[in-house]
């Protein structure tokens, strides 16, 4: 029996006051494994994002508990929470979060930099993986010089440096042409995802959905269904 990597149970969550008021995430339990890519699918609003920052430690829950690697994340004062995630978690953000001040190279270097790697092993080791994003000619570049795509790429970089216990990505594909978004998952599938790993995806992108493990169907904050997915 494969290992527990994410157990998400009774999840609720609630934004806005009054008439505004919304009901996000209604009850959503699950469980996610180590050695598998699981991914969450559902229409625009469903509550996708919501749950991934949930089940990651970036946004707290107003019911219900997250397990990550056993440890109940919520239960952690700040501090321990953020050096849990440094340790363990590679996020790749919708809007992806880049740095502005930084150059794509640095940024990418970034996760390496706080796990206490020297600068010039950060800097080489970022390198690399700015390779496997096709992105080693835009290393010098601020953020705001780059397309939407490429921002993505570096963001996805900046994900996998750090070879994370558990990456997730929330449409980590959407600003990619299909080619250059399905090399790059492929490369995740082929080399990030191991006995030891689990990789989380919320997409909308039919190019990459045989790549799943299994599915997690989401409707108006609800778990609607997990499908058993192609690559099971
Ligand atoms: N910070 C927030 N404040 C208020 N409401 C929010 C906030 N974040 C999300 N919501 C609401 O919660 C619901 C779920 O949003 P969420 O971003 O999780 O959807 P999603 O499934 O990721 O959608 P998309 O596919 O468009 O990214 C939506 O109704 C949204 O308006
Ligand atoms: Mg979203």
């Amino acid at each position: 029996m494969a290992h527990v990597a994410i157990s998400a149970q009774r999840i609720e969550k609630w934004f806005g006051e009054g008439e505004a008021r919304t009901h996000a995430l209604r009850d959503v339990s699950f469980d996610a494994y180590f050695g598998e890519m699981l991914f969450i699918v559902g229409p625009s609003g469903s509550g996708k994002t919501t749950l991934l920052s949930v089940i990651s430690g970036i946004l707290r829950p107003d019911g219900g508990r997250v397990l990550m690697d056993g440890v109940d994340v919520w239960n952690l004062d700040d501090d321990e929470l953020a050096a849990f995630r440094l340790a363990k978690v590679g996020f790749v953000f919708q809007d992806y979060h880049l740095f502005p001040r930084l150059t794509t190279l640095e940024n990418v270097a970034i996760p390496l930099v706080l796990r206490r790697y020297r600068w010039d092993e950060a800097l080489s080791e970022a390198r690399k993986y700015l390779r496997i994003v096709g992105l080693e000619n835009r290393a010098q570049l601020h953020p705001v010089k780059l397309s939407g795509g490429e921002q993505q790429r570096v963001a996805i970089a900046r994900a996998i440096v750090s070879q994370p216990d558990i990456l997730i990505l929330d449409e980590p594909t959407a600003s990619l042409d299909g080619e250059t978004g399905r090399t790059i998952m492929s490369f995740i599938r082929k080399e990030i995802l191991s006995e030891r790993r689990c990789i989380v995806i919320v997409t909308h992108d039919a190019r990459i959905l045989d790549m799943a493990s299994r599915i997690l169907d989401m409707e108006d904050g609800r778990l609607k269904a997990i499908e058993i997915g192609a690559a099971q």
